[in-house]
């Protein structure tokens, strides 16, 4: 190679060697859930596990992706107190120590629900039920205090038929007062992480939603008067594709009388479940894309939306097979990334969705 040629090629790897050590590499870094949300003002999030952050690849790719996390499970109350006598914060710190690390945010998830209770709650004394839920509550909350990036204090209250509220032990030995009286709990253990109350079903077009919905601004408006510390709902967003829907036409005007309550909205646990469609897999996952793409047409212009939150980030690590397999006993394909890490049609959509 002649000398000045040499020169010419050493000089161009040097420029760009220096540009790559100052950060400005050449080529433009690649877009990002997350660096995509950012620039609308969002931060794009999924939830996980420890387990799932011992899988080296996956855990390359959530931090590719997300700049938020939440713990699918390792933050519910019969992980953070399996007895009356102990707490057990382990795997909880640890997931917020590996999001600091990262300086990834985290979500706190769920202070009051009716699943996933320790065995020796079930058997309490309903007399003794606003004791051992205040206890839990600050507690908990103290122990996190300023550290996460909000709270969902109560999860899905609103009854599955959206008949009224969910008929649940603390509804039941509290009186519907309980919600009120979890977030001023939690507000007096921490007085400024954002409270949230956290609900599914809220998304469609169907009657059954819409009465959830009614429920959900009758539960929400009374808060407000009351001056209870609620600062966002969580829409969880678990959808579920048809070969046809769900639409989502009623969704805007929702989400405007959620916001003009004075409250920002979450989308808190998004994944589209593909139970209800064939097999062939072009198929399924152009119809999963499809949901996506349809609800976030729904919910990106409202401006007081904040965070969106897959439920997973990768079909390797998806509840849904758990909880709602396939007949066919295919695994279900409901997250942006494949299970082998690979991208899908899904998130070619949402980051489309983003970038409009
Ligand atoms: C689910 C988890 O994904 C599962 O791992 C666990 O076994 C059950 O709970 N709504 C919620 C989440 O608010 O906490 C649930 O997560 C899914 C439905």
């Amino acid at each position: 190679m002649k000398r000045r040629h040499w020169l010419g090629m050493a000089g161009a790897g040097l420029v760009s060697l220096i540009l790559a050590r100052r950060g400005c590499s050449r080529e433009p870094d690649p877009d990002t859930l997350q660096s995509l949300a950012a620039r609308r003002g969002l931060t794009w999030g999924a939830a996980t596990s420890t387990a799932q952050l011992q899988d080296a690849d996956f855990r390359a790719l959530l931090l590719q992706q997300v700049g938020l996390l939440v713990p699918e499970w390792q933050m519910k109350w019969d992980q953070l107190q399996p007895r009356p006598d102990g707490f057990e914060f382990a795997a909880a710190d640890a997931l917020l120590r590996f999001a600091r690390q990262h300086r990834l945010g985290l979500r706190g998830h769920t202070l009051v629900w009716h699943q996933q209770l320790p065995g020796w709650l079930e058997t309490m004394a309903p007399a003794n039920c606003a004791a051992v839920l205040e206890r839990y509550i600050r507690t908990v909350v103290e122990h996190y205090r300023g550290q996460l990036q909000s709270w969902d204090v109560v999860n899905e209250p609103i009854a599955e038929d959206g008949s009224g509220l969910r008929r649940t032990i603390w509804l039941d030995s509290l009186g519907p007062n309980y919600i009120d009286r979890a977030l001023r709990w939690a507000r007096a253990a921490d007085p400024s992480t954002p409270l949230v109350i956290n609900e599914y079903g809220l998304e469609g077009d169907d009657p059954t939603t819409a009465r959830k919905r009614e429920q959900m601004l009758t539960l929400l408006r009374s808060l407000r008067q009351q001056g209870a510390p609620v600062q966002a709902l969580g829409l969880q967003a678990h959808l579920y594709a048809t070969d046809t829907g769900p639409t989502f036409r009623t969704l805007p005007t929702f989400l405007r009388q959620i916001s003009d309550l004075g409250l920002d909205l979450y989308v808190t646990e998004l994944d589209v479940n593909d139970q209800a469609l064939p097999a062939a897999i072009p198929e399924r996952d152009a119809r999963v894309a499809a949901v996506y793409g349809d609800f976030l047409a729904a919910v990106l212009p409202q401006p007081r939306l904040k965070l969106i939150c897959g439920w997973g980030l990768s079909d390797r690590y998806t509840w849904l097979n758990q909880a709602f397999p396939r007949a066919d006993g295919l695994p279900q394909r409901p997250l942006s990334f494949s299970q082998d890490l690979q991208p899908k049609p899904a998130l070619m959509k949402i980051m489309s969705s983003l970038m409009l």
